[in-house]
C-alpha cells in the first residue's frame, strides 16, 4: 500500500492551491453577494488545465488521472466552491461522458473546446418532478426522422448561464421507462431552446444555475450519444465519476473550514489567553481533523479505483454522503469557533456553511447515497 502522490500529483496541488489562494479567493466574497463568475475566469480556468484534466491530449485535455483532479478539485474549493463546480460539472459529467461514449465526430466538435474552456458544458438531468426520482423523466424527444423534437423544461442546471453545449436527457418512449430515455447534445442557440432567469440560492452563489425550456427545440439524429436507449445508462454511469467530484469539493469546504478555525484559535484572545489553549476549543479541531482526514482515504480510494479500471461506484458514493456530512460539520464548527466573526461575510466561514448543504443534495441527495451504497452491500 503506498500513501504517496507522485511528483506530477504534488506539481498539480500546488498550481490548485496557488490560483485558489492567488486568484479565486481576491473576489470570492463580492462574487458570492452578487451572484456572478467572470467568464475571462473561466477561460483562466482552461488556460491552466482545469476544465479537462482527464481528457486525453489527443482531444485538447490534461490526459490526468482522477487522483491529480480530485487534489486540484479540493484545493479550489478550499477558497471557491462556486469556481469547483463549474468544474466539476465541466470535467467528470461533460467531458468524461463525451470522451466515454460520444462519436468521433461528437468529440471532435464539442470535445475539443471543452476540454480548454473555449465552450462550457451543463449537464441535463433534474427535472420539476425527477430529481433524485430520476427514471420519470417528463421532457420528450420524439424520434423525427433525421432529428428528435425536444419538449420539457429542466431545472437546477448547473453551469446554464455560461454553458454552449448542454447535454440533456429526455424520453423518447415512455413504454419502455428507462430504456427508453436518451441523451441528446443541444447547442446555445437551437430554435426553441430557452434558459430561464436565474435561481437566487442559498450557496454555491457564483455558479450559475437555471431552468431550460424547450419548445419543439429540433436536435440531429447525429446530437444523441451512444445507442438508441442508451440515455438513463450514460446518465448514471456519468454520475459514478460525478459523485468523485462533488465529493472533493465537500472534502475543500471541510479543510477550508478546519483551516480557518486553526488560524483563528492562534490569534483571538479568550479569558486572557489564545483560543487554542482551550481544550474546549482543542476537541472541536481534532474532531474536525479526524473527519477531513476520513473524507480524504475515502475519496483518494474511489479516485484510485476508478484509475485502476475497477468498480468504483460503492466507494464513490460512500466518499461523497462522508465528505458531505463532513463539509456540513466542520464548517458549522468553524463558525462556532469563530463566534460572531464566523457569523460576517469577511471571515469566510459563513459562505463555507451556505456552500456545504449542497453538497448533500445535488448529483444523488445523501439518501441516494444510501440507496446505493446499501444496494450495493447487499447484493
Ligand atoms: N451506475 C450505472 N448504472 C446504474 C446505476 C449506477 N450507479 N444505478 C442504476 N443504474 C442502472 C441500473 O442497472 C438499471 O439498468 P438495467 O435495467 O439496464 O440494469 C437502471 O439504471 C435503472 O436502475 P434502477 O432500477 O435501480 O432505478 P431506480 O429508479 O430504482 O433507482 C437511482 C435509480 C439510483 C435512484 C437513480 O434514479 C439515481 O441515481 N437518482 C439520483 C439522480 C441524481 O444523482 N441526480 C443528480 C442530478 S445531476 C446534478 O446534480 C449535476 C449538477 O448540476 C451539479
Amino acid at each position: 500500500m503506498n500513501f504517496t502522490l507522485t511528483e506530477e500529483q504534488r506539481m498539480i496541488q500546488q498550481m490548485a492551491k496557488d490560483f485558489a489562494e492567488n486568484v479565486l479567493k481576491p473576489g470570492v466574497i463580492e462574487r458570492d453577494e452578487k451572484q456572478y463568475f467572470p467568464r475571462e475566469l473561466i477561460t483562466q480556468m482552461g488556460e491552466l488545465g482545469f476544465m479537462g484534466m482527464m481528457v486525453s491530449p489527443e482531444y485538447n485535455g490534461g490526459g490526468m488521472d482522477t487522483v491529480s483532479y480530485v487534489l486540484a478539485m479540493i484545493e479550489i474549493s478550499k477558497w471557491d466552491a462556486s469556481a469547483a463546480v463549474i468544474m466539476s460539472v465541466n470535467n467528470s459529467l461533460v467531458c468524461w461522458g463525451l470522451e466515454t461514449f460520444g462519436t468521433e465526430a461528437q468529440k471532435q466538435k464539442y470535445l475539443t473546446k471543452l476540454a480548454t474552456g473555449e465552450m462550457i458544458g451543463s449537464f441535463c438531468l433534474s427535472e420539476p418532478e425527477a430529481g433524485s426520482d430520476a427514471t420519470n423523466q417528463n421532457t420528450t424527444a420524439i424520434d423525427n426522422g433525421d432529428h428528435y423534437l425536444l419538449n420539457g423544461t429542466k431545472n437546477w442546471i448547473t453551469n446554464a448561464g455560461h454553458a454552449d453545449v448542454y447535454l440533456v436527457i429526455a424520453h423518447t418512449d415512455k413504454e419502455k421507462k428507462h430504456k427508453g430515455i436518451n441523451c441528446l447534445i443541444v447547442e446555445r442557440g437551437m430554435e426553441g431552446f430557452e434558459v430561464a432567469p436565474k435561481e437566487n440560492k442559498l450557496g454555491i452563489r457564483g455558479s450559475d444555475t437555471h431552468a431550460l425550456n424547450f419548445n419543439d427545440v429540433k436536435v440531429p439524429k447525429e446530437n444523441r450519444i451512444g445507442d438508441d436507449g442508451f440515455g438513463f445508462t450514460f446518465a448514471m454511469t456519468t454520475l459514478n465519476g460525478g459523485r468523485i467530484g462533488i465529493a472533493a469539493q465537500a472534502l475543500g469546504i471541510a479543510e477550508g473550514s478546519l483551516n480557518l478555525a486553526l488560524a483563528y484559535s492562534k490569534i483571538r484572545k479568550s479569558f486572557k489567553t489564545e483560543l487554542m489553549n482551550h481544550q474546549a476549543i482543542q476537541f472541536k479541531l481534532a474532531d474536525m481533523a479526524t473527519e477531513v482526514e476520513a473524507s480524504r482515504w475515502l475519496l483518494l480510494k474511489a479516485a484510485a479505483e476508478k484509475d485502476a479500471g475497477l468498480d468504483f461506484v460503492l466507494s464513490a458514493s460512500m466518499a461523497k454522503l462522508y465528505a458531505s456530512k463532513t463539509a456540513m460539520f466542520c464548517a458549522t464548527e468553524s463558525i462556532q469557533i469563530h463566534g460572531g466573526n464566523g457569523y460576517v461575510k469577511e471571515y469566510h466561514v459563513e459562505r463555507f456553511f451556505r456552500d456545504a448543504k449542497i453538497t448533500e443534495i445535488y448529483e444523488g441527495t445523501s439518501e441516494i447515497q444510501r440507496m446505493v451504497i446499501s444496494r450495493n452491500i447487499l447484493k
